[in-house]
């Protein structure tokens, strides 16, 4: 039989090898139409037709279920992975940039780059000065030249397995093309990192499009990228109009350019889009031309940008000058002015946080800014509200700078009604009535309540659950709230007693079986959980991500750490003395660490978390064969070649621990020239003192 005659015949008389010769065929078939229709946007037959297709595989893989082919069309598009997204943790982390809002933030930035690397003077430290596009970061894997794998930014370490969505982007190239006019080749491994986003003007018609069909509307084009990426279904991804701009690298197995313009220049030779807007400049004044320039075209563009980014442009700078916490110290981003509108003040209301602070919140009459509706803002505390005389029913100008909290900025004074009161702020805590008081040097009033004020706990208990906790799907911040009000859960601990938490949901409008059995199973994934993310979800004052990560790679392991915290209790111990001489680690958070040690009632909850978790150590870097390891070491006098900070950031990753003076327990004082005090205090200990070269081969 001809294969034309194949095609039509019944698949209940296909014979086993017709049926065989039928699969290959439809696979070929509809993975050409795949691509015609998700990356080409143009179909050549009708959704009627296509569908026929793969009506007609699925049957004869039904009857003949040993001929499933590996790239079957069943495996592919439109099959969803039945639960959210793999995780994949990126090899090479997905860093943040620090922020600069002024041009002097800049000339600090570029200050602290010269200082760090300790250049001279007239040295020009060269600058790529590219637009921040506002969309959503991914990371896309390449192995020998073919896409294999892609992620979201996720938290920078772990992210979600997006290959299939990303695959049907249209600026993705499957395979980077071969030529290697720039020379070194393709690496075997490369993962390039960009931006996905969408185009105003697609946004716009997708949203007429949703709206027609009476489907979700976005608030603004990186809402609707982010939700058209993360589809379970890659079919809707591909039916939307999604593009991607790359601007760095992740994993690469031979780097074979020397700076971020030539990476570009690569970048675009492998078939990449990149932004052509990018400039290379020399001096703060480039920067800011460059700055300003695209600020004034930005209202233009057809994708939306909300500042610029500037990386120091040679490799090897950026390599000496690395990292501190999760940014790059060789990058920085800077922002372009908030956007505004003007609203009127409706009333203000008093919001009671995690830590028991009271915080005014206006409640506006919501107006779009930026292409968001915002109808509530932030007023900070009293002082702010005094300062700036905001009274409710003013008409007042509101601004949103991207994911910030949109706050009131001022009040236009013609317009206030007659007879408007000044805001007080309330003397007890409008959620628990317990006494709330302002300590001296605060601009926060704070509510005394505790342990007994219900709206702390409740937001203590979203924080324990929140993103870059212990992240638990299913479990945010509604369904925390709704549990709470049902006296359901009163302290962390009780969301570990997966059986009697989700036995209440049998039943409860909203929870199927389903639903159900995949809340224990995350809750049951989140068991064992790294030193860092447990120590920032106890929601200690003070202690947000960086400082948490900063304890556990201190301590190790949550019992050295809680032993620690024990001893520092008293503050004329050791333990007292090694915990503020962590770096960045002040009396004043010491303070609310220790509080929070020596509560009883958190001391209770803890140990139920103990029962409850597997609390893993924390990774500490390998620095068994540094000979300063464990060492403590002061520099002092003048560095010659490299700056101060970029002695200690080397010093502390192999190990040693950098002081700021000289004690009996210092190992090492290395004295450049014009050491004063801290070279006699050295001498008079007996403390090794080294010159810089002498410290130099000591390290290498
Ligand atoms: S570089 C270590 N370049 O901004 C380098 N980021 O605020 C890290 N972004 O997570 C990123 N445009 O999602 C870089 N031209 C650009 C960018 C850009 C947008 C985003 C990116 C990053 C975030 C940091």
């Amino acid at each position: 039989m001809t294969s034309d005659g194949l095609r039509t015949q019944p698949v209940d008389s296909l014979r086993p090898e017709d049926a065989a010769v039928e699969l290959e065929r439809l696979a070929g078939e509809i993975a050409a139409h795949d691509d015609r229709y998700y990356r080409d946007d143009a179909p050549e037959i009708s959704d009627a037709d296509y569908d026929a297709l793969r009506q007609r595989n699925a049957a004869i893989e039904a009857r003949y279920p040993n001929l499933i082919r590996k790239d079957s069309p069943s495996n592919k598009v439109g099959a969803a992975p039945a639960e959210g997204f793999a995780k994949v943790t990126h090899s090479v982390p997905m860093l943040s940039l620090g922020n600069a809002f002024s041009e002097e933030d800049v000339a600090d930035f570029l200050d602290r780059v010269r200082r760090f690397l300790s250049l001279p003077a007239d040295e020009v430290v060269e600058v790529m000065a590219e637009p921040k596009i506002d969309g959503l970061s991914v990371s896309a894997r390449y192995e020998a030249g073919k896409f294999v794998m892609a992620a979201t930014r996720g938290d920078g370490r772990e992210g979600e397995n997006i290959t299939e969505n990303l695959r049907t982007l249209g600026d993705l190239p499957e395979t980077i093309i071969a030529k290697d006019l720039l020379g070194g080749g393709i690496p075997d491994v490369l993962e390039v990192r960009g931006e996905v986003y969408m185009a105003k003007s697609d946004f716009q018609a997708l949203n007429d499009r949703q709206a027609a069909e009476g489907a979700k509307v976005f608030a603004n084009p990186r809402n609707a990228a982010a939700g058209s990426l993360r589809q379970k279904d890659p079919a809707v991804t591909a039916a939307r109009p999604l593009r991607v701009f790359f601007y760095s690298w992740g994993e690469v197995s031979e780097v074979s350019w020397e700076t971020q313009a030539e990476f570009y220049e690569k970048l675009t030779e492998w078939g990449f889009q990149t932004n052509s807007r990018a400039r290379l400049c020399r001096s703060l004044d480039e920067i800011m031309a460059a700055y300003s320039n695209t600020e004034t075209e930005r209202a233009s563009l057809d994708y939306d940008i909300d500042g610029m980014v500037y990386k120091v442009n040679r490799l090897d700078w950026q390599g000496r000058l690395g990292q501190v916490s999760r940014a790059p110290r060789w990058a920085t981003a800077h922002k372009f002015a908030a956007e505004k509108a003007t609203t009127v003040l409706e009333k203000i209301t008093v919001q009671v946080g995690r830590t028991g602070v009271l915080t005014p919140v206006a409640n506006l009459t919501p107006v779009t800014v930026g292409g968001v509706v915002v109808g509530r803002a932030t007023l900070h505390n009293e002082d702010y509200i005094a300062e700036k005389d905001i009274r409710e029913g003013d008409t007042v100008i509101i601004q949103r700078a991207g994911d910030v909290i949109p706050q009131v900025v001022e009040v236009v004074p013609d317009k206030r009604p007659q007879g408007a009161q000044a805001f007080v702020m309330p003397e007890t805590c409008p959620e628990c009535g317990s006494i709330a008081i302002r300590e001296e040097g605060e601009a926060a009033k704070r509510c005394t309540g505790g342990l007994i004020c219900p709206a702390q706990a409740v937001e203590r208990l979203k924080h324990f659950v929140s993103r870059d906790a212990f992240d638990i799907e299913g479990l945010g911040a509604k369904n925390i709230e709704s549990f709470w009000g049902e006296g359901w859960l009163k302290s962390p601990a009780d969301i570990f007693d997966v059986e009697t938490l989700t036995g209440r949901l049998d039943g409860r409008e909203g929870w199927k079986e389903k639903s159900i059995e995949n809340l224990k199973r995350a809750i049951e994934d989140r068991r064992e959980i790294g030193l860092d993310r447990f120590v920032y979800a106890l929601g200690i004052p003070q202690v947000g991500q960086a400082t948490a990560r900063l304890l556990a790679r201190t301590y190790g392991s949550w019992t050295a750490l809680k032993a620690s915290m024990a001893d520092a209790q008293d503050r004329e111990s050791e333990a007292y003395a090694d915990l503020i001489d962590i770096d960045q680690i002040g009396p004043s958070v010491a303070d609310d660490l220790l509080g929070f040690f020596a509560e009883d009632h958190n001391q209770e909850v803890l140990r139920q978390l103990e029962a409850a978790l597997d609390i893993q150590d924390m990774e500490v870097a390998d620095t068994s064969g540094s000979p300063v390891a464990g060492k403590t070491v002061v520099f002092t006098g003048s560095l010659e070649t490299m700056g101060r900070s970029e002695a200690k950031a080397k010093a502390e990753s192999l190990g040693a621990k950098v002081s700021g003076s000289v004690s009996k327990k210092t190992d090492y004082v290395v004295a450049g020239p014009g050491a004063g005090s801290k070279l006699k205090k050295a001498e008079e200990l007996g403390v090794a003192v080294l010159t810089e070269e002498e410290w130099a081969d000591l390290v290498s």
